[in-house]
């Protein structure tokens, strides 16, 4: 998709389609009953006097995502206007802007609309949002709301925007390089989203790790995969453990990104699990909806996608992806519950649950991005049911072992409109995780499980400063929104490469 700016009149801007937000400027809430008082964001006379109508007739109300279309606006030299509803106004944020421009996109390609200009919108409240943050959250949310994940079809329509015009106030210069960058960020989350719809017969540990290799060479990162030999060379027992049942060969890969004039003291290390298929193992999962697990690599493919985006910014900071890839099976060679196995930092690990396996590969990674000299870390994973039950589908989970680290992070969050929540690491629970025969169990049961995981993470981080982010619940779209296709989400992306630039020297 092609992206530009303009200062022109939106009255006079020959598109396909003009898209204007509408806001509902009524105070008091839904419930209290009061009527909608829907206003139009945009000063240009000439695109008020062609909604004056419509408004008034009360069939446009402002509610979220309402979308009313309309052919040859009387004195717009646009060939429609679509009149996106935002909500109430004194609600209205960057994210909301974020999911109107990608609603409007989803809205306008199935009407087989390339091309279509959007309005920031301009005033009251929606004028408290930075320009920047405006350009960037319509750049983002188009990308993002044109991406279907339909690719194995054949009779694929492949309908999709080509060209996005955004109408700014005053000169669009200085926000040139906002739309550059946000245009970098947005087509990097659609890059993890591919990976991640990717089924397990075609994205083998093997094949991610070219995939790895096929972008590190087009953005210019080194990429190194190693095999399974190196991963038991490397004492990588918590890893291997779960290799070890796969006829399919696992895969290390490491992603390093290290630009000149970097502080010499900050060195991120991004770890993802990347588990391509999750059977569950031995203790092997229902038939019902396993099929799902081929999306057990979202993590790592978030990591990838990081790289790619941070390799084409170039921020000034040290920044090295681990990721550990491999598939989760049952088989004669598989590991057992019951089985220990010595993680690389030299743990000893009590396999409860063979399908507590995403924590297992982690420990590893961790311990060898510590190896390797990283001084914060940051891992995203698919990890546990448990999140999915205590967070549902709409937030993310954040485990932080430091609160500097976690400020930097939640900073990084809010900018980038992803929903997630901070989950606690009292010492308390380190009791769920002991073993009567070994250091600790890779699985402390039902309760609390989100964070008797990360629990078990945290042995491996050790005195790192560390964030962990359990994306089971929110790395798949179950339903599409209107925003949104239903399937890969591409979570954590935006938040993880606002963080690693907010550490640039
Ligand atoms: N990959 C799953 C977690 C998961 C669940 C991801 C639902 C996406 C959607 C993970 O490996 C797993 O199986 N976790 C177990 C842990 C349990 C055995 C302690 C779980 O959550 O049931
Ligand atoms: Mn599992
Ligand atoms: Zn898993």
């Amino acid at each position: 998709m092609n992206t530009n700016l303009s200062s022109s009149v939106p009255s006079q801007l020959e598109t396909d389609c003009l898209v204007v937000v509408v806001l509902d400027r009524s105070e008091k809430d839904q419930s209290e009953k009061d009527k909608p008082a829907p206003s139009v964001e945009c000063s240009d006379a000439a695109v008020r006097e062609a909604v004056k109508d419509v408004i008034s007739s009360g069939e446009v109300t402002g509610k979220t995502f309402e979308t009313t279309l309309l052919h040859r606006p009387a004195g717009l030299k646009a060939k429609r206007l679509l009149l996106v509803g935002g909500g109430k106004a004194k609600n209205f944020s960057a994210a909301e802007l974020r999911k109107l421009a990608g609603a409007a996109v989803r809205t306008l390609k199935e009407k087989s609309i390339r091309s279509f200009t959007f309005a920031l919108p301009e005033n009251g409240v929606a004028a408290g949002i930075p320009a920047n943050d405006a350009v960037r959250a319509v750049v983002e949310g188009a990308f993002v709301g044109n991406f279907d994940p339909d690719y194995y079809k054949s009779d694929r329509k492949d309908q999709k925007i080509d060209a996005l015009t955004i109408v700014v106030q005053g000169d669009p210069k200085p926000l040139e390089s906002a739309m550059q960058a946000s245009r970098i960020v947005a087509e990097s989350q659609n890059f993890t989203r591919d990976l991640v719809n990717e089924p397990s017969n075609r994205m083998t540990p093997t094949m991610m790790a070219e995939r790895a290799k096929k972008m590190a060479a087009e953005v210019g990162l080194t990429c190194e995969a190693y095999g399974a030999d190196k991963i038991r060379q490397l004492k990588m027992g918590a890893f291997w453990g779960v290799a070890q049942g796969s006829d399919e060969p696992p895969a290390l890969i490491v992603l390093r990104y290290e630009p000149e004039g970097a502080a010499k003291d900050v060195h991120l290390g991004l770890v993802g699990k990347g588990v391509t298929f999750d059977t569950g193992g031995i203790s092997i999962k229902p038939a019902d909806g396993m099929e799902k697990m081929k999306y057990d690599m979202a993590g790592a493919a978030t990591m990838i996608g990081v790289m790619r985006a941070i390799a084409l910014l170039k921020p000034k900071v040290k920044v090295t992806a681990i990721v550990c890839a491999t598939e989760n099976m049952p088989s004669g060679k598989a590991q057992k519950p019951g089985d220990v196995q010595i993680a690389m930092s030299g743990k000893s690990i009590e396999i409860i649950n063979t399908d507590a396996e995403g924590r297992l590969i982690l420990a590893d990674g961790l311990c060898y991005a510590r190896q390797l000299g990283c001084t914060h870390l940051v891992d995203a994973a698919t990890l546990t049911g448990a999140v999915v039950v205590a967070l549902g589908y709409v937030n993310a989970g954040i485990f932080a072992s430091d609160d500097q680290m976690y400020e930097r992070f939640a900073n990084a969050n809010k900018q980038a409109g992803e929903k997630m929540w901070r989950l606690p690491l009292d010492d308390e629970y380190k009791e769920i995780i002991k073993s009567n025969i070994a250091d600790i169990v890779n699985s402390g049961g039902r309760y609390g499980g989100a964070i008797s995981a990360a629990m078990f993470l945290k042995e491996f981080a050790e005195d790192t400063p560390w964030i962990h982010l359990d994306i089971a619940g929110t790395a798949w779209m179950e339903e599409a929104k209107p925003w949104i296709a239903k399937g890969p989400s591409g979570i954590a992306l935006r938040s993880l490469v606002e963080f690693v630039r907010g550490w640039s020297a």
